[in-house]
Parts: structure tokens; C-alpha cells; sequence
């Protein structure tokens, strides 16, 4: 292929969007296939938390992760004052953990944590015990941008259950592994 061929502005395709809409966005956000875990935060009356697909690894020879936090989640304030956060990914059984940590049906703060197992390991956040991988991690900075603030976490102990799969979130909905198929249509 030439270079002409390749810089070619007629073989831009019909659907391709010079002014990138919100919606053409989220749109576009829902073919990203992502890990869910629920990142726990606060302290007694102060638990709070929130599912996360945003999770991601930054680097390893100085164990940390990061995650995308909305600033208008009950979870800002709680990072801001303690400092910590437990990054917990579900297996395929823990859906209703999902579910409780993403507020369905009204569920808030400390209630968020009933009908699982929670441990702590070293800062004091809350680690789910039967948690695919829990990492628990000291806050090392938030960085604000637009409406999320990018939570860079140091690692400080890790928890891992052998031999579970993963709960995964694509086009709208929790799925599991095995077994999928392109959705047809529709958004
Ligand atoms: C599958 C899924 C993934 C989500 N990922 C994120 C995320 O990465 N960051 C975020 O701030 N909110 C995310 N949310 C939304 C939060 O879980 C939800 O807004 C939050 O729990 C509500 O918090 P509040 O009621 O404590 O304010 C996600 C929700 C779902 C269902």
C-alpha cells in the first residue's frame, strides 16, 4: 500500500466522528471489555466504596495501581480523609457485591458491605475475602481531571483466591468468560 493510499482522506469511513460527542463516547467506552472490582474505602460509619471497570496497573517495580474516581461519589471524600483504598476484582460468583457497591437499588455506605466477607490487611480499607486478587494500597496521589480524579495507589498487601473466574462487564451488562458472543444490534 502506498503512503498516498494510507493519507487517502475519501477512505475515511462513513461512521467515523471529526466532533466527538459524549454519547459517541460512552458508546464507544461500551465495546472496552473490563475487569470488575470494587474499590472499598473509609472507615465505620464512613465505609463507603464503588465498582470500578477502570482499574488498571501502573507500574511494578513500584507496586501501583490506578483508578478513575467521579469526584461527585460518596468515595472522594472518604479517599481524601483516609488516605487509603482496597482494590478488590470479583470473581464471576460475586455479582451482587458488584451490584451493592455500585448503589443498585438505593444501598449507601456501611450497607454497601453486607452479604460478603471483609478482612483487613495493612491500611485499614476493607478487603473482600474471597476476592479474585484483593490489593490493598495507601493513596499516593489523586490527580483532578474533568469530572474524575485518577487515584494512583501504592501497593501495601495483596490477597488472591486460586482457581475462580473472572466477572466481566461488556456492552451494558456482567459477563463471564466462557461462552460469549458479539452482541447484534442495538446499544
Ligand atoms: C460496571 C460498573 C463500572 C463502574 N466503574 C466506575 C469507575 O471506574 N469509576 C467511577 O467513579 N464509577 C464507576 N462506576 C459507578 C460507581 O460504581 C457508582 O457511581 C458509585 O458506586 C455511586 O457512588 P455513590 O452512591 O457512593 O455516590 C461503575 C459502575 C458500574 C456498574
Amino acid at each position: 500500500m502506498s503512503l498516498a493510499a494510507v493519507y487517502d482522506h475519501t477512505a475515511i469511513p462513513d461512521n467515523f466522528q471529526p466532533h466527538v460527542e459524549t454519547a459517541a463516547f460512552k458508546n464507544s467506552m461500551r465495546f472496552l471489555a473490563g475487569a470488575v472490582s470494587v474499590i472499598t474505602v473509609g472507615q465505620g460509619p464512613e465505609l463507603t466504596g464503588f465498582t470500578a471497570t477502570s482499574v488498571s496497573s501502573l507500574s511494578a517495580d513500584q507496586p501501583s495501581i490506578i483508578v478513575s474516581l467521579n469526584r461527585s461519589s460518596s468515595s472522594w471524600p472518604a479517599i481524601q480523609r483516609y488516605q487509603s483504598f482496597c482494590v478488590n476484582v470479583l470473581a464471576d460468583d460475586q455479582q451482587h457485591v458488584a451490584d451493592n457497591f455500585a448503589g443498585r437499588g438505593g444501598v449507601k455506605g456501611p450497607d454497601r458491605y453486607e452479604g460478603a466477607s471483609w478482612q483487613k490487611l495493612a491500611t485499614g480499607s476493607l478487603a473482600l475475602v474471597d476476592a479474585l486478587t484483593a490489593l490493598d494500597c495507601e493513596l499516593e496521589e489523586a490527580i483532578e481531571r474533568h469530572s474524575h480524579s485518577i487515584l494512583i495507589g501504592r501497593v501495601r498487601a495483596i490477597t488472591t483466591r486460586a482457581e475462580a473466574q473472572p466477572l466481566l462487564y461488556w456492552h451494558g451488562g456482567y459477563r463471564q468468560l466462557s461462552n460469549q458472543t458479539a452482541p447484534t444490534g442495538g446499544r
